[in-house]
């Protein structure tokens, strides 16, 4: 049995959609002895101990953003992956639920963008939270129809992806969060990229029936700098593949608090999420009180401490949720947007677009858009 992920990828042919499609499966459930579990793995010959650089960044600038120090952070990479970095969740206990609270109620908000903004106005789309709070305390099931929040399925910041074309543009801009920027930095600062510029975000939030499809994030202009991410929430299998569609993907849990980075030979991997999990034990949610073990905030600190009352919605909507932060540098040092796309993401677009899709519609064939409302299915 434990040899059946491998086994299923000899023949070759789209290697990456068959895994997709085994782990993706609900009945019978999928043999996951093969998911590398960076939280409990030591380094071995798949699994390499990762050089970082803890002069870096010092302790106080990571604990301004939430962070434990450099020099204490588990981080691996893979054999076989140069340039990719897992990070196993380095936050200090009790900072998730700034980062957590900043991802559901602060990012949703406007000027940032969100999926709910393609079929209702702006003013019925500004207090996503406010609207949602009270939903979200009555049991599930009990309730139709779900809350905002509930359907909230991405949130761009920054320049704002175009899902259609596939593009960022000089036109569609607003400022990126000045605390996510702070810790964007710290992280890829400390991972061997000083001067990383966090100028766009895609938050994609997930419910427990909800995956990712395979896809590559090629439509940065400059890819020498990283693409930087990191989940909040339920679990999930992430796959990791090569530069071809035939390349057989790594599957590797990914929980909450932990963070990745795709650099180098790894930043144009195709890559999927086919399925949420329940957060093991140790995990979940009601492991993160707030501030419970936050010393008082130090000065220039961004992480705050978040209400009792906020905390609670947070961690209802988690129980069956999964929400991912990834971190984009679009522009290098003095580049600028061309006049138009540039031809290579026009015609390579149909053959890496992503998608977010809901539980059986991959299946059926089905990939609708991004800026469709509940599906969040998606071209990334
Ligand atoms: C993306 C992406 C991965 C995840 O948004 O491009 O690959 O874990 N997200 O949600
Ligand atoms: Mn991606």
């Amino acid at each position: 049995m434990a040899k059946m992920a491998a086994a299923m990828v000899e023949s070759g042919e789209d290697a990456f959609r068959k895994l997709f499609k085994f782990y993706k499966r609900r009945n019978p459930p999928p043999d996951f002895s093969d998911v590398i579990d960076f939280s409990r793995s030591l380094p071995s010959d798949k699994i390499l101990p990762a050089a970082l650089d803890p002069s870096a960044v010092s302790d106080e600038e990571a604990a301004r953003v939430g962070l434990q120090p450099v020099r204490d952070w588990r981080a691996f990479g893979l054999q076989g992956y140069p340039g990719f970095l897992f990070i196993s969740n380095p936050f200090l206990l009790g900072t998730h639920p700034f980062w957590i609270t900043q991802c559901l109620k602060t990012y949703p908000q406007k000027p940032n963008v969100c999926n709910l903004d393609m079929h209702m106005s702006p003013s019925e789309t500004q207090d996503i939270w406010g609207q949602s709070a009270h939903g979200l305390s009555t049991p599930a099931g009990k309730r139709e129809p779900r809350t905002l929040l509930e359907r909230l399925r991405w949130v761009t910041l920054g320049y704002h992806y175009n899902w259609d074309t596939k593009t960022y543009s000089a036109d569609h801009h607003t400022a990126f969060p000045a605390d996510l920027h702070s810790l964007s930095s710290r992280v890829t600062a400390a991972c061997g990229f000083p001067g990383f510029n966090a100028e766009a975000g895609i938050l994609n939030y997930y419910r427990s029936d909800s995956s990712l499809g395979i896809h590559v994030d090629e439509s940065e202009l400059d890819h020498s700098r990283p693409l930087l991410s990191f989940s909040f929430g339920q679990s999930s299998i992430f796959l990791l593949g090569g530069t071809r569609r035939q390349d057989p993907p790594t599957a590797m849990y990914m929980h909450s608090g932990d963070m990745m980075l795709m650099s180098g030979q790894s930043r144009l991997l195709y890559h999927a999420v086919p399925r949420i999990l329940p957060a093991p034990e140790g995990h979940t949610a009601s492991h993160m009180d707030p501030c419970s073990s936050v010393s008082p905030q130090q000065d220039g600190s961004v992480v705050e401490s978040v209400s009792e009352e906020d905390w609670k919605v947070c961690t209802r909507y988690l129980q069956s949720s999964r929400v991912n932060v990834t971190v984009r540098q679009v522009l290098g040092p003095g580049q600028s947007f061309p006049e138009t796309p540039s031809p290579l993401q026009r015609t390579d677009a149909g053959q890496t677009a992503g998608y977010h899709e809901e539980h059986g519609e991959e299946e059926s064939g089905k990939r609708k858009r991004r800026g469709s409302c509940d599906s969040a299915d998606a071209e990334t």
